[in-house]
């Protein structure tokens, strides 16, 4: 058996009168891809900003690594090892290629100005091995012919891969993906579907991925969950959800199909 790196715990989280969470449990196994799905608006993007520290929970307790980080700061927990991604991309449109993979490591790591000053071969020695990673991050997506590129200037799907190479620069153990191949058209989806099997395997990554688009997140994921007014309504093997009546009904008339 995986061990269980991710916990959560009978979370829950309101905005004023809506229970936006309500009394969610997690248990996610180690080295895993885990399917998160469920209608608009069920939660899923709030469960990800909990776990993430971007909000904080009205109840309840995450734990990761078996280290109780509720309520901790989103670049704590970067530190201690999970990373996520954003719907909306939040990518530096003006910046190269480059420079956004090498500004997301700046951003999530101990990287003080004092102690770099006072230690400059220390801080040569660090931007060398931060290179380094870069340039095995764009080998790994194949995008090195980009580096130089404005990052405004790529294609959409391009940029949607670029931003998950830059959660990979903080080098995490876990990963959170809200709707990756969100905008891309069914190839690039099936390029990244690739992609991210790949990387789960090469990094030895555990990932939890939103996805609307069934076909992706059921070929990726072994373990799918679905999210429905804040509470888990199933959980299961692609094949089990699927077939689930419940899961059925709630998907009716919302536009996205799980059967
Ligand atoms: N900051 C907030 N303040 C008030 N309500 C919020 C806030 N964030 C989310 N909500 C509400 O919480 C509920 C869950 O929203 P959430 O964005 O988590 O859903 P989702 O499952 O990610 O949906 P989608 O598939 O559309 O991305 C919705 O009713 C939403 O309007
Ligand atoms: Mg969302």
């Amino acid at each position: 058996m995986a061990q269980i790196i991710l916990k959560v715990d009978g979370v829950c989280k309101n905005f004023g009168g809506l229970s936006a969470v309500s009394e969610y449990q997690l248990a996610l196994p180690e080295g895993k891809i885990f399917g998160l799905i469920g209608p608009n608006g069920a939660g899923k993007t709030t469960l990800f900003n909990l776990i993430s520290g971007v909000i904080k929970p009205t109840k309840g307790h995450i734990f990761l690594k078996g280290t109780d980080i509720t309520s901790w700061r989103p670049d704590q927990i970067a530190a201690m090892g999970l990373t996520r991604t954003f719907q909306n991309l939040r990518l530096f449109s003006s910046l190269t290629v480059e420079m956004n993979l090498k500004v997301a490591h700046h951003l999530h790591i101990d990287y003080r100005l004092t102690s770099a000053l006072l230690n400059f071969p220390s801080l040569f020695q660090k931007e060398k091995q931060l290179q380094k990673k870069v340039d095995e991050i764009l080998d790994v997506f194949v995008m090195s012919q980009y580096r130089q590129e404005l990052t405004g200037n790529l294609p959409y799907g391009l940029q949607r891969k670029l931003d998950i190479a830059r959660a990979l620069m903080t080098e995490p153990e876990v990963i959170l993906l809200d709707e990756p191949s969100s905008g891309m058209n069914t190839r690039e989806a099936e390029d990244l579907a690739h992609l991210i099997g790949q990387l789960q395997i090469q990094f030895q990554l555990t990932l939890m991925v939103v996805e609307h688009r069934m076909a992706f997140v059921m070929g990726l994921a072994e373990v799918i969950q679905v999210l429905d007014y804040g509470s888990v309504l199933a959980q299961g093997s692609p094949e089990e959800v699927r077939n689930n009546p419940q899961v059925i009904e709630a998907y009716l008339g919302t536009g996205d199909s799980v059967a």
